[in-house]
C-alpha cells in the first residue's frame, strides 16, 4: 500500500475566516491564504523536507500559497556575510524549484524585494511591548547560541518582522514548525491589535492567522540529537549524490547488538527515519516486527531507507540540473513572484498606515 498523502483537517479548508467578509480580499471562492517562510540560511535538508517542503507541496494545489524567502532575518546575524546570504537565496530557490513547488501556482518571495514590509515592520513595532519579545521562548532559546555581535536589534526584533511577513499579504494560515508558534500568536495579538484600535470603523480588516504544524514533525539529526541543522553537521541535504547519501545513511547512529538478538524499537533512529520517508508502512510495520524478534540487521534497515531516499532525491537532482541551468529563469521566478506580494503588501500598507493617520 502507497503512503497517504497528509491529509489537510476540513476545517482548514474551509473558507470562511476569522474576519469580517467584506474585507478587500474576501472574494466570492476565495482561497485560504498561506504565508510561511524559510530563513535561507544554505542548503536545504530531509529536516526541510520533512518538516516543510513536503506539506507545502500538498498545499500548493489548493490554497493560495506565498513562500517567503526570509533573508533579511538571515542578514540580522550573518551582516558580516552579506555575499553568503545572497548565494543562500539562490540555493533555496533552487531548492524549491527541485522539490516540486510550482511558481505557476505559488509565489516565491523575497523578503527584501518587498521593503513594505518593513514599512509595515516600524508600525507594528509601535504595538508590541518589548517583554513580549523578552519573554518569547523561541527568541531566547536563538539568542543563547549566538555571539555578542550576532545579537542585534533586528535580530530581536524578528518575530515583529514575522507579523508583517504574514499579515503584509493577508495570510491567515501559516504551516510552520512548533518552535514558531509564539510568533503566530504574537502576530495574532498584531492583528487584533490593529483591527480593534485603527480598523473598528473599516471594511478592510487583518486575517487573524492559524499555525499549521502538519502531521509531520521535526525529525532527529543523523547522530540522534533532537535537530537537524546544518551547524550541528548532522543532516542529510536534498542535493546530495547518491554516493553521499549513501555515506549519510550509513553515518546514521544506531545500536551496536548482534544480528540474532532482540532489538528495541522505541528511539531507534533508522526506524524514525523509515517511519518518515518510507513509502509503504506495512512494510516499516514488519520491519519493527522482525527487528523486535531478532534476526534483522541494522545494515538491512539501512539498505531499505537509501533506497527509499535515493528514489526520493532522484528527480529532484535532475530537476536540480536543469534549473542551475538556467538562472535567468530562477531569477524571474523570484522577481515575479516578489512583485506579486509587493502588491498585495502595499495595499495593505496603504490602509493600515491611513488608519493609523499617517497619509499627509
Ligand atoms: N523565522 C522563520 C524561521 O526562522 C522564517 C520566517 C520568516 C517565517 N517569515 C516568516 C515563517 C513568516 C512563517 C511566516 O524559520
Amino acid at each position: 500500500m502507497e503512503k497517504e498523502p497528509t491529509i489537510i483537517p476540513d476545517e482548514l479548508l474551509k473558507t470562511e475566516m476569522d474576519f469580517n467578509s467584506s474585507a478587500p480580499t474576501a472574494i466570492q471562492g476565495y482561497k485560504r491564504r498561506i504565508l510561511t517562510g524559510m530563513r535561507p540560511s544554505g542548503d536545504l535538508h530531509l529536516g526541510h523536507y520533512a518538516g516543510a517542503l513536503r506539506n507545502w507541496l500538498e498545499m500548493q494545489e489548493r490554497f493560495d500559497c506565498t513562500f517567503l524567502i526570509a533573508d533579511l532575518h538571515a542578514f540580522a546575524d550573518n551582516n558580516d556575510k552579506p555575499e553568503y546570504v545572497r548565494a543562500c537565496v539562490g540555493q533555496v530557490a533552487l531548492d524549491w524549484l527541485s522539490a516540486g513547488l510550482d511558481p505557476e501556482e505559488t509565489h516565491f518571495t523575497v523578503q527584501t524585494g518587498v521593503p513594505e514590509l518593513e514599512n509595515l515592520t516600524v508600525l507594528f513595532e509601535t504595538l508590541v511591548p518589548l517583554s513580549v519579545l523578552q519573554r518569547n521562548p523561541t527568541l531566547k532559546n536563538e539568542l543563547q547560541n549566538m555571539r555578542e555581535t550576532q545579537k542585534t536589534v533586528s535580530f530581536h526584533n524578528y518575530p515583529v518582522s514575522e507579523a508583517a511577513d504574514i499579515l503584509g499579504p493577508l495570510g491567515d494560515l501559516v504551516p510552520a514548525g512548533d518552535d514558531q508558534r509564539p510568533m503566530i500568536e504574537l502576530t495574532r495579538n498584531v492583528a487584533r491589535k490593529v483591527n480593534d484600535q485603527f480598523l473598528a470603523d473599516r471594511q478592510f480588516k487583518l486575517p487573524i492567522p492559524q499555525i499549521y504544524t502538519g502531521s509531520f514533525g521535526r525529525i532527529r539529526g543523523t547522530d540522534g540529537n533532537a535537530k537537524m541543522g546544518k551547524s550541528l553537521g548532522n543532516v542529510v541535504n536534498l542535493n546530495s549524490s547518491s554516493r553521499e547519501l549513501k555515506k549519510r545513511v550509513n553515518a546514521i547512529a544506531s545500536p551496536v547488538k548482534r544480528l540474532e538478538e532482540p532489538g528495541v524499537v522505541e528511539g531507534h533512529l533508522v526506524l524514525e527515519y523509515l517511519d518518515a520517508f518510507h513509502r509503504n508502512p506495512d512494510e516499516v510495520a514488519q520491519f519493527k516486527e522482525d527487528y523486535r524478534k531478532g534476526g534483522l540487521g541494522e545494515g538491512h534497515l539501512k539498505a531499505s531507507l537509501y533506497k527509499e531516499l535515493d528514489d526520493l532525491l532522484e528527480p529532484m537532482r535532475e530537476k536540480r540540473l536543469q534549473f542551475a541551468r538556467d538562472p535567468d529563469f530562477v531569477r524571474d521566478v523570484l522577481r515575479d513572484g516578489t512583485n506579486h506580494t509587493r502588491q498585495r503588501v502595499k495595499m495593505t500598507l496603504d490602509q493600515i498606515r491611513d488608519a493609523m493617520g499617517f497619509n499627509f
